[in-house]
C-alpha cells in the first residue's frame, strides 16, 4: 500500500518526490551567504557526486529553525530525482502515517536516496524510536545514504531520538550545520 495524501509521503516512481510547497527548492535559487557556503558547497558535492558516495554515507543538516536545512534537502531530491530512486520524507508525519494505517515503507528502505526531514520534532516513544531503527539499520546495512535534517544540536539530538539511533545517524554521516538568521522572518 502506498500513502500519497499531499504528496508528503510516498509516491510511486519515476517521480515526483517532492510535495508541492517545496518543489521549487534548488540550488540555483539558495542564496548564499558567508554563514551558508560551506554547507552549501557540501550538499552541492554530495549531489554531484553521488554515484561514487562511498560506503552509504549521507548528510546530517543540523541547525536552527528556518536556516535553509529543509530548502538544501530538497535542493538534493531535485538534482537527483530524474536518475536516482528518491524518496523524501517528513519524519513526524510519516510515523504518524506509520501509526494510523498499514504503510509500507519497502520503499523508503530501498531507494537509492532517502531524505528524512525534520528527525527528532516527533512525539518521541519507545515505538517510534524502533520504527526509526529500522529504516537507520536497514538503510546502513545496504550502504544506502540518506539525508537528515533537525532543530537539535548533537547533544540534544541524542537526548530527543536516544542513544541507539542518534550515535549511527551522527557516527555515519557528514555533519553540516546551517546557521544565521531565520529566513522566513526575514522575508517579513
Ligand atoms: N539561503 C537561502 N536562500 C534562499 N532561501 C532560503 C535560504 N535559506 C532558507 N530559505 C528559505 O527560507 C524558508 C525556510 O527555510 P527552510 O529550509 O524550510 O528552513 P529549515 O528547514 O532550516 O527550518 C524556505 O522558504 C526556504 O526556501
Ligand atoms: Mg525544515
Amino acid at each position: 500500500m502506498r500513502l500519497n495524501q499531499q504528496n508528503l509521503l510516498i509516491r510511486p516512481g519515476p517521480r515526483e518526490p517532492l510535495p508541492i510547497g517545496l518543489r521549487d527548492r534548488t540550488f540555483e535559487n539558495f542564496q548564499v551567504t558567508a554563514m551558508n557556503r560551506k554547507s552549501y558547497n557540501d550538499c552541492l558535492t554530495f549531489a554531484r557526486r553521488f554515484p561514487k558516495i562511498p560506503q552509504g554515507r549521507g548528510i546530517l543538516l543540523m541547525g536552527p529553525s528556518g536556516t535553509g536545512k529543509t530548502h538544501l534537502a530538497c535542493a538534493i531530491v531535485n538534482a537527483l530525482k530524474d536518475t536516482h530512486a528518491v524518496w523524501f520524507a517528513n519524519v513526524p508525519m510519516l510515523l504518524e502515517r506509520m501509526r494510523t494505517s498499514n504503510v509500507s515503507v519497502d520503499e523508503l528502505l530501498s531507494a537509492d536516496l532517502l531524505v528524512l526531514d525534520d528527525i527528532g520534532s516527533e512525539r518521541e516513544t519507545a515505538w517510534t524510536v524502533e520504527r526509526l531503527l529500522l529504516i537507520v539499520d536497514t538503510r546502513l546495512s545496504n550502504l544506502k545514504p540518506t539525508v537528515f535534517t533537525t532543530n537539535y544540536e548533537i547533544k540534544d539530538f541524542e537526548a530527543r531520538v536516544g542513544m541507539r539511533l542518534a550515535s549511527r545517524i551522527v557516527g555515519h554521516n557528514l555533519h553540516v550545520f546551517l546557521m544565521g538568521p531565520d529566513w522566513r522572518l526575514s522575508r517579513r
